[in-house]
Formats: structure tokens, C-alpha cells, sequence
């Protein structure tokens, strides 16, 4: 089914999910140009936008390249989730989407994420006020309930659509499974005979299978990725592959260098060398997994500080790696 969020019209889109130190402007951008149709920024503390800390303020920040693209917010007192709310406006964001679903403790112990959905009176009113703050769109992400005793998920969706909310992502887990144990995707369906929002599947998508069987058997209007797509930032483009033919292509070895490389550089051109590099350390394993002898390699990467070396090292490296059979793009695991 098409929606439209804005002036953006989206039709079975892929999302890239919000994570906290990945999904920074440079992997998602990289991300925006392998397919993904709508990206987040990592969650964004409240108070600390409230309190004008420059190093929440710089996580706003949204290139044009990346767009359409949300900022996430998270915290637990109104008002300052309503001055987050108009702070983030002013980096125009195509959404702003509230972070309802975070189990991390010391999020949850201040009743922020997932603690929300403890109080759903609360989490209207919360809802309610930020959507009437901004002339942005609202959306919000959130799990099935706090434990498996508490599913309350129709009802916060109800709650979501009655607040003026635009798009509601569902992490198909309680918060007590944290990223643990099987997604249980049969809520969507019920969720979507409640409400008319449109409605994000999350969890559990790893491969670009995951994400037919999910809009397959769930009627989802779209699917949000977030571990896949750090183990195979690819995983869009092979997804969109994968949705249209039936069929997807392996990525070759210097396809994924070359990509490699782009998003490093991006994160330099962002950060400086040395952040750039040292922040970039997470994201050699998604590149780098199922070559020949990658875990070697990806250890001796984290000794560098800058481009060059990182560049001559891996040159260097397959040059003397490439004569053995084993090197393939192969199956991503
Ligand atoms: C490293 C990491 C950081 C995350 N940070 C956030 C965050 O900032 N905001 C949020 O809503 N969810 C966050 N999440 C949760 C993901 O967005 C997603 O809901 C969860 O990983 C389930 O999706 P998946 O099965 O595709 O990984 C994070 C997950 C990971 C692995």
C-alpha cells in the first residue's frame, strides 16, 4: 500500500532503524545510497537538547543527501520532549519520531523508551503535545509491551493514531526480551485492523527473505532494519533486488571496499581523521564478513588512525590474499 509522509510518497519502503553510534549521517547516507527509503538518526536525549549541549545538538544534523530522513527523540518529562521536539524542528527533519521502545536501563529507570508504555494516559498526553509543538510530522517506535504479561500494543497503537501520529514503527519484542529470543510478527496484522497509520515491522529482519515473508505475512506497510543492515549495509539494495525479480546478486569483494571506502571517507569529511576512523571500527565486520581470512584483517584495521594507512593495508592485504580460492563475495551469513 502507498502512503505519503509530507511531501514523500513511500510504497512497501525500507527503513533503516535508529542505533545509537551507527547510524551517524555518514552510514546513513551510505544506507540512502544502497536503497534504504527512509533513515533515522540515533535517539536523541531530550534533556540534553534542552540543556544546549553541543554534542546532542550535532547529532541533529541531517545532510540533503539522506533525506527523507527522521530525527529520534527519547525522554520521559513532557515539556522537555516538547523543547526537544522544536529544537529538532529546526534541522527540519521529514519526521520526528518518538523513541517509546528502548529497554536500556538507565533510559527505562528515568521512564523514558520503553518505560512509556507503562502509562498510557501519560504517553497520550506526551503524544498530544509534542505533536501540536511542531508543524513536522510525528511518528513513534515502540515494542509490543513492557513483558509478555503486559502486550498493550493495539491500544498504544490507538493511542499513537488518536495523537496525530503519522507513522508508528512496532519492534515486534517486549521490552524484557530486549533484542533476544523470536520477533512475534503476528501483531502487525492485528495492530493494522485497528488503525489506519501506516505500520513498520521491525525485528528480526537479517536477509532480504526476512523482509518478504514479513510484508508477505503480515500486510506491513514497510520494514525497518536495523542488525541486518550492520552486518550487511547491502542489504537494501539487495532487498529491493530480492522484492522485484525473485532473485538477488552477491556483493563482489570490491564493491564492498569501494562502499567501504565511501562511507569512511564521508565519516572523515563529518568528523575529522582521527573520530572519523576510530568511530568507523564498528563497521568494518558488515564489510569485511565472509572473505577469507577477514577477522584477521579487521583486527590489524583497528591499529590505524587514518585513511591512508587503512587504504595501503587493505590493498596490501588482498594483494596477498587474492590467489586463494577461498576469496569469494560468497553467501552473507
Ligand atoms: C547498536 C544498537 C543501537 C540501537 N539504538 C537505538 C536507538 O537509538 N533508538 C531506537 O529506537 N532503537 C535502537 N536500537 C533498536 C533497533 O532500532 C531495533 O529496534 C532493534 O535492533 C530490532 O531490530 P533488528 O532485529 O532489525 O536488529 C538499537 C539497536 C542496536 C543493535
Amino acid at each position: 500500500m502507498k502512503f505519503k509522509i509530507g511531501k514523500f510518497e513511500f510504497e512497501n519502503p525500507l527503513l533503516l532503524a535508529p542505533m545509537e553510534d551507527v547510524t551517524d549521517a555518514s552510514f546513513r547516507i551510505i544506507c540512502k545510497r544502497l536503497g534504504a527509503d527512509l533513515v533515522f538518526t540515533e535517539f536523541v536525549n531530550s534533556e540534553g537538547l534542552r540543556r544546549g549541549s553541543d554534542k546532542t545538538k550535532l547529532k541533529l544534523k541531517l545532510f540533503d543527501e539522506e533525506r527523507p530522513a527522521g530525527i529520534q527523540i527519547y525522554g520521559s518529562d513532557i515539556q522537555a520532549m516538547v523543547d526537544a521536539a522544536k529544537i529538532a524542528a529546526e534541522e527540519n527533519p521529514d519526521l520526528i519520531d518518538i523513541n517509546a521502545g528502548c529497554w536500556v536501563r538507565n533510559v527505562t529507570g528515568h521512564g523514558a523508551g520503553a518505560a512509556l508504555l507503562k502509562d498510557l494516559v501519560y504517553l497520550e498526553k506526551l503524544i498530544t503535545d509534542v505533536v501540536k509543538s511542531v508543524n513536522i510530522p510525528i511518528s513513534v517506535k515502540t515494542r509490543l509491551g513492557w513483558d509478555e504479561k503486559s502486550i498493550k500494543i493495539v491500544d498504544v497503537a490507538k493511542v499513537c493514531e488518536n495523537s496525530g501520529v503519522k507513522l508508528l514503527t512496532i519492534h515486534c519484542r517486549t521490552r524484557s526480551q530486549a533484542h533476544k529470543g523470536l520477533p512475534d510478527w503476528s501483531w502487525i496484522e492485528k495492530v493494522k485492523s485497528v488503525v489506519k497509520i501506516p505500520v513498520i515491522l521491525n525485528g528480526g529482519v537479517m536477509i532480504p527473505e526476512d523482509a518478504l515473508r514479513a510484508f508477505n505475512e503480515t500486510g506491513c506497510d514497510g520494514v525497518m532494519i536495523a542488525r541486518g543492515a550492520i552486518q550487511n549495509p547491502f542489504i537494501f539494495k539487495q532487498t529491493k533486488e530480492f522484492l522485484a525479480k525473485g532473485t538477488y546478486s552477491e556483493i563482489s569483494l570490491e564493491d564492498r571496499i569501494q562502499t567501504m571506502f565511501e562511507q569512511l571517507e564521508i565519516a572523515v569529511i563529518i568528523k575529522g581523521e582521527r573520530k572519523g576512523v576510530i568511530e568507523f571500527r564498528k563497521h568494518y565486520s558488515g564489510y569485511l564478513k565472509g572473505f577469507y581470512n577477514s577477522a584477521k584483517l579487521r583486527s590489524e584495521l583497528m591499529q590505524f588512525y587514518t585513511i591512508d594507512e587503512i587504504k595501503n593495508h587493505i590493498y596490501h592485504f588482498f594483494e596477498n590474499n587474492l590467489h586463494y580460492p577461498e576469496i569469494t563475495t560468497g553467501k552473507i551469513e
